[in-house]
This record gives C-alpha cells, structure tokens and sequence, in this order.
C-alpha cells in the first residue's frame, strides 16, 4: 500500500502532493542537500548519486519495516506534481509509549511558501490519526535552539515546547527544544 497526501492550494501558494521517496528522485535529493542550511542543521548530508541512492533505499526500507515513514513533499502545478522540494519523516522512537520524532527539510529554493508548515501539519495529522502502520499517541520534534526557522514551524503545527535539552556534542553541539504533539490535541 502507498500512502500519499495531499494539501489544498492557498491564495498564495500551490497545492502539495506527498508520497514515499523513489528512485527518480536521486537529482533533486543531491541538488536539495548541496543547501548550506541544510547541511548546519540535518545530522545526514548527502553527497552525491551512491548516497543518495542509499538514503532512497533506506526510505523504501522504511516503509517495509513501518519504522520510518518518510514523504517526499512536491509542489503541484498546471501539469501536476513537480519534483521533490521538501521531505517529512516520523521514525518510530518508542513503541511502549507509541512515540515518534518528525523530521523535516525544504529546498532552499522554495522556503517562506509555507512548504514546511503545511507539510508537517497533514502528515502529523495523519501520523497521529487512524493510520496502523505505526499506532501512535505522540509525536517529538527536536531542534537546536538555533534554528529559529524549525522552532516557528512547530509552533505553527502546535507542537507545545515541552523542555530545553542540554547540549550533548558532537552530534548536539548546541542546546535543544523539544516540542510535543499528542494526538488527544488532534
Ligand atoms: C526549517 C525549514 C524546514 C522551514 O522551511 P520553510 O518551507 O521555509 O517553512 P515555512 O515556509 O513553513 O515557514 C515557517 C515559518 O518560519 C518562519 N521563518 C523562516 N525563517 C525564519 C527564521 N530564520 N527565524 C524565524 N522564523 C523564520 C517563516 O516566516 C514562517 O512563518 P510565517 O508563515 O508565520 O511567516 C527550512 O528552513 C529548512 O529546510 N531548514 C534546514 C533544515 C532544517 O533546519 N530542518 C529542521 C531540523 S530540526
């Protein structure tokens, strides 16, 4: 089963269409992660077509397991769907207490359209829904203090910011939020 979603177009921005990672996707995975901002903030860079091709592989795999469920996020014009400009994940943390972290990224290009937000809003509404591939009661989102960006898309998607976490480098080299979303907050 393929799960796709979709979001309404809004006066000032397209529709989106989202569905799992494939294979074609590999140039605008590699273009999306030569993004500077992209490489400060994501704990995965991607450099070149062998990564990319893995990381792909890894998302089917994914799926296959139901212990990552990741969306590629495409703009929709006159001729449908366009290429990927953005990617959604909710990886499985917790089963005891169905939790999961979301990840999110967009493409430099197409940042400050409301890609992210709106994203994250329906498939965190579709995380925390009906859906069994993976039953869940909560959602975590992380990111560094920083990352101002991050912080408003949370906020926009209310994700209540539950705690500040210290920083634990090398890979936390700065202070962290953690924002929550429960699905009794659907
Ligand atoms: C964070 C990120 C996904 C936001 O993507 P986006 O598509 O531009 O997000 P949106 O257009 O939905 O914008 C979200 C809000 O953040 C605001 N915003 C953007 N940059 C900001 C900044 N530097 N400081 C504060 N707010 C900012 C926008 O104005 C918007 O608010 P508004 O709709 O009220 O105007 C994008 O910047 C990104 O890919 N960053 C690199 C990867 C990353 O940081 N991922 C998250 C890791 S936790």
């Amino acid at each position: 089963m393929t799960v796709t979603l979709s979001v309404e177009p809004t006066a000032s921005a397209p529709a989106l269409f989202l569905r799992p990672w494939q294979t074609e996707d590999v140039v605008a995975l590699v273009t999306a992660h030569r993004d500077p901002l992209l490489r400060r903030w994501l704990t995965t860079s991607l450099v070149g077509d062998a990564e990319a091709h893995r990381w792909i592989d890894d998302q089917i795999e994914g799926w296959a397991t139901g212990l990552r469920l990741s969306f590629a996020v495409l703009e929709c014009g006159d001729k449908g769907p366009g290429h990927p400009v953005g990617h959604i994940v909710v990886k499985a943390t917790d089963p005891n207490e169905a939790a999961a972290a979301v990840g999110y990224w967009t493409s430099a290009e197409v940042r400050g359209r409301g890609i992210a937000s709106r994203a994250l809003e329906v498939v965190s509404r579709w995380a925390l829904g009906s859906q069994r591939i993976m039953p869940l009661a909560r959602l975590d989102l992380l990111h560094a203090v920083d990352n101002h960006a991050s912080c408003h898309v949370a906020e926009k998607c209310r994700y209540v910011l539950r705690s500040v976490l210290p920083a634990r480098p090398p890979a936390f080299p700065c202070k962290g939020h953690l924002h929550v979303r429960m699905n009794s907050d659907m």
